[in-house]
């Protein structure tokens, strides 16, 4: 097993918010971590945290072994550390292998003579997707034309094809359906049996606990428990997401305000 990512207490304050405070969990090549919360409960702070968008401004964060605080985006992924953001940075009426190579497009030629490799371009989009999997009828199609899940599918293939160690993925389920979200995440778990370290965000744990190896569970920043999957089961999970033990508190303390001894 080989350790990619760990974070050790890390914390960050935007202004005087507080947005994550002494979280720790760790990715290892093969596995899958999974970062469960609700809205506001600091799971984009952390990923970007993991992606170079944003730096922790305390506790540790170690890339292989080696303390680091990237400084932009760019430096995340030259260390391998790929994110597929919700929104996903598409081109929706550029085709599917111009946005598959989206700045890295091959080129035949040299200089001013220097012009796309619009065969090689598509022919390598179809075959890396056809490595994972994927079927697209026709890679010339824009992006735009693509359903939500395939989207998805495509960005997954990209950063495996580009070599990514670390695949991060923040709610690549969210606005899918049932069956969509299921291709997704069959996905993520190819690119898992790649041997790519997958850190997966949702705030549905049903999508989780198939995946996962592990689980980090936030609430407003703060770290509500974290397990290996051997440690908790779906129905803890679920109701531990669902808030199952603050519940418990509040029944008991409203039946305390009923009968007053
Ligand atoms: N750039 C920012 N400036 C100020 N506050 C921010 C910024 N980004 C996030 N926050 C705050 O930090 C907290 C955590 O936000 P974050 O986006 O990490 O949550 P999240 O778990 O991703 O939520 P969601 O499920 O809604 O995406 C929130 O209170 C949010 O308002
Ligand atoms: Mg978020």
């Amino acid at each position: 097993m080989s350790r990619l990512l760990e974070v050790k207490d890390v914390g960050k304050t935007y202004g005087s918010v507080i947005a994550l405070r002494d979280v720790s969990t760790v990715v290892n090549a093969g596995e899958v971590t999974c970062v469960l919360g609700d809205n506001g409960a600091g799971k984009s702070t952390l990923i970007k945290i993991l992606a170079g968008v944003h730096q922790h401004d305390r506790g540790e964060f170690l890339v292989e072994g080696e303390p680091v605080k990237f400084a932009s985006p760019r430096e995340a992924l030259d260390r391998g550390i790929a994110t597929v953001y919700q929104d996903l940075a598409v081109v929706p009426l550029m085709s599917v292998w111009r946005n598959f190579f989206l700045g890295s497009e091959p080129t035949v030629g040299f200089g001013p003579f220097r012009a796309l490799d619009r065969k090689k371009g598509r022919e390598t989009t179809k075959k890396a997707l056809s490595d994972m999997g994927i079927d697209l009828r026709d890679v010339e199609q824009p992006v735009g034309t693509l359903s939500g899940g395939e989207r998805q599918c495509v960005a997954i293939a990209r950063a495996v094809y580009f070599g990514a160690k670390v695949l991060i993925l923040d709610e690549p389920t969210a606005a899918l359906g049932v069956k969509q979200a299921g291709v997704v995440l069959k996905y993520v778990a190819q690119a898992r049996d790649r041997g790519l370290g997958v850190v997966l965000i949702t705030h549905n744990p049903h999508h989780a606990y198939p995946v996962a190896d592990r689980f980090l569970l936030l609430k407003r920043g703060v770290s509500l428990g974290a397990y290996e999957k051997s440690e908790i089961d779906l129905a803890e999970l679920t109701r531990q997401m669902a808030g199952g033990a603050e519940l418990e508190a509040l029944e008991h303390e409203l039946r305390a305000a009923e009968s007053p001894s």
